[in-house]
């Protein structure tokens, strides 16, 4: 059967409201459960933020046999999308970070340059729909919420802080069983988009929004850290404050067409896919050890790249609890069935 998925040739608005009505399906079971931040999963499947535009999407994704389901970053205001392409199909091997520009390519074949600016709906309406989806959501399955700051040009880092934590504070108040706090987006060119390689300054995002949340689970979302030293020191300074970690983002680099121009006005774009498992799995591993070593109780999402059971089950050896997947999921959506028919199998 071929499931109804995104549409990469329409627009974020398109997509925002032509999602797909939940299906009937029997999902394989996972062997054995999950435990995160708490709660207990009926596998360590998630999506995350991004592919999940809205309620709707995250209960379609729910019924295709993902257990945790990220409602994409909202905002503390409107904020429009960039202007299409949304995601741009490039030509790529395996992606380290630091590389300077990678070529598109027509057919999509894993990997795409992301490029949507972190749009939000208006507070009402996102608040609104978190509520109605967290009581139609099966309840052994976790909502979480991805939200971000919205800086503006003369404000304090603790203003910025003050607007994470409160956007934070109105997504549990509308039901969500955790949030994530986003502090990279490379397609964004604030500094919202770059908090994880500042570890003082994500330290005041993070104490801010737990002082408001209460003991809520609180996820940090981040970014490719090629460093060790670098790990360190953003653990050393949030561990105190979050939950979880959620890693990586992306790999964030320009994007040249086949006449050699840049697009996006030269600007970076987060690569996502097939191109970042690698580092990425490298990534959690490196968090993993450090977190052991130091005795932080901080647990870790495993995303990038992952697209079938042996990707998730690197992540799970590499120390992650959960392993969540945007664009294996988008172009399949019903790879979590496949994977726990796999995995049960
Ligand atoms: C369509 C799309 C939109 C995304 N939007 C967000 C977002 O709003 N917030 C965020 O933290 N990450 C966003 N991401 C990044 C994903 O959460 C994820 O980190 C990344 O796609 C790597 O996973 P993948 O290789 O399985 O796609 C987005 C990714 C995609 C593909």
């Amino acid at each position: 059967m071929t499931l109804p998925r995104y549409d990469r040739q329409q627009t974020y608005q398109w997509n925002y409201d032509h999602a797909p009505e939940p299906m009937q399906i029997d999902v394989p079971k996972w062997p054995g459960d999950i435990s995160f931040c708490g709660f207990r999963l009926q596998s360590p499947l998630g999506v995350p933020a991004g592919p999940l535009l809205n309620g709707k999407w995250c209960l379609y994704y729910a019924s295709l046999g993902f257990d945790f389901v990220t409602y994409k970053t909202v905002r503390s205001s409107y904020r429009a999308c960039y202007e299409l392409p949304n995601l741009q199909p490039v030509n790529v091997g395996m992606l380290q970070g630091g590389e300077a520009d990678v070529p598109v390519q027509n057919e999509m074949a894993g990997s795409w340059a992301v490029s949507y600016g972190m749009p939000s709906s208006d507070p009402n309406l996102w608040r609104a729909d978190v509520k109605q989806t967290r009581s139609l959501l099966d309840e052994r399955k976790i909502l979480c919420v991805s939200i971000v700051g919205s800086v503006q040009p003369d404000w304090t880092l603790q203003q910025l802080a003050d607007d994470y934590a409160a956007c934070a504070l109105q997504a549990i108040e509308s039901g969500a069983d955790c949030v994530e706090a986003n502090f990279s987006c490379p397609n964004v060119s604030t500094c919202d988009g770059q908090l994880y390689q500042i570890p003082d300054d994500c330290q005041t995002v993070v104490k801010t929004i737990r002082e408001r949340i209460g003991r809520k689970p609180l996820i940090g979302k981040i970014g490719r850290i090629t460093q060790p030293n670098q790990m360190r020191a953003l653990l050393k300074a949030i561990h105190p404050y979050v939950d979880a970690l959620a890693m990586t983002n992306s790999i964030a680099t320009r994007v040249k067409d086949e006449q050699g121009n840049f697009l996006f006005d030269g600007q970076v774009r987060g690569i996502c896919g097939k191109a970042t498992l690698d580092a990425s799995v490298e990534q959690t591993a490196l968090a993993h050890k450090i977190i052991k070593e130091e005795g932080y109780e901080v647990e870790l999402i495993g995303v990038g790249g992952a697209s079938c059971l042996d990707d998730v089950q690197r992540y799970l050896h590499a120390g992650a609890a959960a392993v969540h997947l945007a664009t294996a999921a988008m172009q399949n959506p019903s790879i979590a069935i496949e994977i726990k028919q796999l995995a049960a199998s």
